[in-house]
């Protein structure tokens, strides 16, 4: 193993926490489950589990991922396989860098966590294909995902090949590993119908050969609604609460709980407030749940073509606790930290203790666990969507806000309520710093770098791959090899054509399955053409400019990554079905059954000129100031990284569309495509209600993604060598590096927030829970609180940097705060009497607002 650098900023929060559960021996484990829980060793456990998908992140940031997971009161790790990054060809396998299996299950296991493989091998995961190879789909006779003789070849071969891997580095919990569960296939119930009979033997065929890989754990399958029973069945959604395992003898498991969603190019930015996803794994506690897992807890990036679709973007941020730069998103991680400790202080109760449900009002219910020992814990919900609610349990009158959850680990102290979040909110932003030029440069003086510019021609490059009659498809041409095709056709025009002397324009008509094209017409440019994540399909029809003589056309077809589920969605195709010329003097001149010559990719691609060794394998002109808009064109300039630790974002706003390259690291497509204005987007989000992808989103009308993420690791302090390439132009010198801050600090909180100290609360000395509302605020690593930019006691109003002072206020507020934080890099308020004027505005429900900020 290599000695690991890790980003220090995600060691901000110091694990200062007493583990919750005992690290894992080397000894080999016993897992089994009955309908409660799983049974590890014998013992029951309540599992917390946070998907991170090893190749969304580079290995440098591994560590600290898993650390800051741990941190946030995670107990298990999940992730897929990705098979189509392991197996180039057949039997040509990877397991290296970010694909580097092994490596990854042993962080987990040095961290203390267990661990969930999702083998697979179909994944679906937005990620290119579902996660299956595409040479699988070229192999004669072959369909995917049922009763299909070269399929099961080829998935038992590498799932045998993955566990057969597993086993060698002892990785199972049988062997002493932390791998306590695998997955066969993925939400194969809701497409098995499409593939009848053959599909039902292919689900028992699957689950008979997992189960005979012998791995001595259990297997699950998600959302299958006919699972062998040699299987766990389990629930992927937004809420799973109501989700009953199909035998009675199963545990009730949650494997996809989505915190966020994923985005597409051209689409807003989707959000779920972590008041909601809180209420949701509180409830499936509450009724029964004993595993959740958070897909995404950190969804990274789609580097490279990774990325599936058509149309995910490369930020596969998901709105997760941890973001896709791998900061911890306050407060969803703190908000769900808090919530995690709540559920653990109730884990014996929970999974030993005789559970009883008892209604408390219309929409209002307690689950009480109650041990023979006595030992009792409870959690009340209120899932009455607009209005709070008042209860009484066992004599004691609870308040309950509108769609929450109150943890109760005494069955009397309320821990935690799902609505109320007291834990700090940071504000992010994205600093730019110009591209600092490496020293080499002779231009010494200019700020910005010089630019090495080389375009392609328009068209067939070297030797044409191949002439057809007729439009072929995309998908099969390429077989995924690059994003590119090339299909050109030329024809001539009557000297005596009237069409374009008259000052008539004639037009072209295209029509294509997807994804995006752009059509150059005499090595022009003349427009663009999208589908978008709802329809990749789309039609061109634009006024174009011709000559007499002859004319030639190119069209640059493109794939923005491939179909990742669906039932037979390898054989959705892509690509032009139909191009016309109208409007000239013949009338329409319909060229898509005529020939064709194509040819795949780019000729720069072909060379690699993006990998450092191989840029002088074309001639690059040098500029201090490349020309704008210029369609078809490289560019390379050589950098230095940009100064400090904090992660980095290439801002690519001013660009059009294409690929970029860091030091031959693929750092994926960029497409600064913006938002509809006439989506629906929200300034405030209410949590309350059921979450739907599209009720919380940002961004209309602004690029879907502007900035790119370039992991620190693949920097080296100068002469980096960037790469991009622009296929339809844009303004290079606006190209930046950003780096990424935690500006300032926020919290929020009420008198009457239930708030207890960790280090002195068991389950056995509840009396020592303290009645009182405390607030923590936390620095980045290396920085202090240098200013205290709001504070108020009272009604503040507004939000984390719009805070102003209400009707009430306690004039201290401001210097109790600065007494209690100024250049300290954590402290903690109180909201006692000896801080704060708690008697003044006596009917007026307080609270405290702080900003702060960090340097
Ligand atoms: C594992 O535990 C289960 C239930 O406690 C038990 O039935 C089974 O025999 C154990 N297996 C091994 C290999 O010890
Ligand atoms: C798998 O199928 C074979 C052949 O039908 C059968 O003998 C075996 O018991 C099955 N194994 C499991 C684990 O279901
Ligand atoms: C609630 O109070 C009533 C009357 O004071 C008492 O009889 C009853 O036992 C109490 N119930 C519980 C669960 O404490
Ligand atoms: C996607 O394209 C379709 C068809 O052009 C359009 O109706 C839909 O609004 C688009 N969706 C988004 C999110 O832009
Ligand atoms: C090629 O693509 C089309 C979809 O456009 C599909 O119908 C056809 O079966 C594909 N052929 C192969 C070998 O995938
Ligand atoms: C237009 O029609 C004339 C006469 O039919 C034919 O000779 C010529 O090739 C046509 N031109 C095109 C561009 O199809
Ligand atoms: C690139 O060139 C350097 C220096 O010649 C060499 O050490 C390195 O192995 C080469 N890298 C690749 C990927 O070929």
């Amino acid at each position: 193993m290599a000695p690991q650098h890790t980003p220090p900023l995600l060691f901000f929060f110091f694990c200062a926490l007493l583990s919750l559960f005992p690290s894992l021996s080397s000894a080999a484990y016993n897992v089994s489950y009955d309908r409660r829980s799983l049974i590890i060793d014998g013992r029951r456990e309540l599992l917390i589990s946070a998907a991170i998908h090893y190749p969304r992140s580079v290995p440098a940031m591994w560590p600290g991922l898993v650390q800051l997971a741990k941190e946030g009161g995670i107990n298990t790790i999940e992730t897929y396989v990705f098979w189509n990054g392991h197996e180039l060809s057949p039997d040509n396998y990877y397991f290296g860098g970010r694909y580097d299996l092994v490596r990854f299950c042993k962080i987990v296991q040095e961290a203390g966590l267990y661990l969930i493989l999702r083998i697979g091998p179909f994944v679906a995961a937005e990620w290119n294909f579902g996660g299956v190879p595409v040479w699988l789909h070229y192999v004669p006779g072959t369909v995917f995902r049922t009763d299909n003789e070269p399929f099961k070849y080829y998935m038992k071969k590498f799932m045998t090949l993955i566990v057969e891997k597993m086993k060698q580095e002892k990785l199972f919990a049988s062997q002493g590993g932390p791998i306590i569960l695998s997955q066969v296939e993925n939400e194969y119930g809701f497409y098995e119908s499409a593939y009848g009979e053959a599909g039902k033997r292919y689900t028992k065929w699957a689950a008979n050969m997992s189960v005979s890989q012998n791995t001595g754990v259990p297997w699950i399958m998600c959302q299958q609604f006919d699972p062998p029973d040699t299987v766990i069945d389990t629930c992927n959604s937004f809420y799973c609460d109501h989700f009953k395992p199909i035998s009675p003898n199963k545990p009730k498991f949650w494997t996809e709980n989505w915190p966020g969603w994923f985005k597409t190019f051209g689409a807003s930015d989707p959000h779920r407030p972590p008041e909601d996803v809180a209420f949701s794994v509180a409830r499936f506690f509450q009724k029964g749940g004993s595993l959740q897992n958070y897909y995404m807890y950190h969804g990274g990036t789609n580097f490279g073509r990774t990325a599936g679709g058509p149309f995910i973007t490369t930020s596969y941020d998901y709105d997760a606790p941890i973001d896709e730069y791998g900061l911890a998103r306050c407060p969803k991680w703190g908000h769900l930290k808090e919530l995690h400790r709540s559920i653990k202080l109730c884990e014996h109760a929970l999974l030993n203790g005789k559970p009883k449900t008892l209604s408390l009002g219309p929409l209002q219910e307690v689950d009480v666990y109650e041990e023979p020992s006595g030992a009792c814990s409870a959690i009340i919900s209120n899932t009455d969507d607009k209005n709070g609610a008042t209860v009484v349990f066992k004599n004691t009158t609870y308040y309950l806000p509108a769609w929450s959850v109150s943890i109760l680990p005494d069955c009397k102290n309320v821990v935690f309520n799902t609505a109320k979040v007291g834990s700090q909110t940071s504000v992010v932003e994205m600093i730019p710093t110009d591209l600092h030029p490496s020293a080499t440069t002779p231009y010494k003086d200019f700020k910005g770098p010089q630019w090495d510019v080389f375009r392609e021609r328009a068209g067939i490059w070297d030797a044409a791959d191949f002439t057809k009659n007729g439009l072929v498809d995309h998908i099969n041409t390429t077989k995924d090899t690059t994003d590119y095709l090339w299909y050109t056709t030329s024809f001539l025009l009557d000297e005596t054509d009237e069409s374009f002397r008259n000052g008539k324009s004639p037009m072209i008509l295209v029509e294509s399955k997807g994804h995006a094209m752009h059509v150059f017409i005499n090595q022009k440019l003349e427009v663009t053409g999208s589908g978008n994540g709802t329809v990749p399909r789309f039609k061109i029809r634009l006024p174009i400019t011709l000559k007499a003589g002859k004319n030639e056309i190119a069209l640059l077809s493109m794939a923005v990554g491939l179909q990742n589920a669906g039932a037979f969605y390898e054989w959705v195709g892509a690509g032009p079905t139909s191009v016309k010329i109208v409007g000239i003097k013949n009338g329409t001149l319909d060229l898509s059954t005529i020939k064709w010559t194509y040819k795949i990719g780019l000729r720069g691609e072909s060379l690699k000129i993006y990998e450092p060794n191989n840029t002088n394998r074309v001639n690059w002109e040098s500029t201090l100031r490349p020309s704008k808009h210029q369609p078809l064109t490289w560019y390379k300039a050589v950098v230095d990284s940009p100064p400090g630790q904090e992660p980095v974002g290439l801002d690519m706003i001013h660009m059009g569309k294409g690929l970029a390259w860091l030091n031959g690291n693929e750092v994926g497509r960029y497409w600064p495509r913006k938002a509809s204005p006439h989506e629906i987007c929200v300034q405030q989000c209410d949590y309350r209600g059921k979450f739907m992808p599209n009720k919380c989103n940002t961004g209309c009308g602004e690029a879907t993604q502007r900035w790119y993420h370039v992991p620190r690791s693949w920097f080296k302090p100068s002469g980096n060598v960037l790469v991009i390439f622009e296929e339809k132009g844009g303004d290079p010198s606006k190209i930046r590096f950003s780096t990424r801050k935690v500006s300032s600090l926020c919290a929020h909180i009420a008198e009457d927030h239930p708030s207890f100290d960790m280090e002195h609360l068991q389950i056995s000395s509840m009396e020592e829970y303290k009645k009182k509302a405390t607030v923590s605020l936390k620095c980045p690593a290396s920085t202090k609180i240098s200013a205290v930019k709001f504070a108020s006691f009272g009604d503040p109003v507004g939000s984390c940097g719009t805070y102003a002072v209400g009707g009430c206020h306690d004039p201290n507020s401001v210097s109790v705060v600065q007494k209690v934080c100024l250049n300290k890099e954590e402290c903690e308020l109180e909201l006692s009497h000896e801080s704060f004027d708690v008697n003044s505005c006596p009917n007026v429900a307080k609270r405290l607002a702080v900003e702060v900020l960090c340097s």
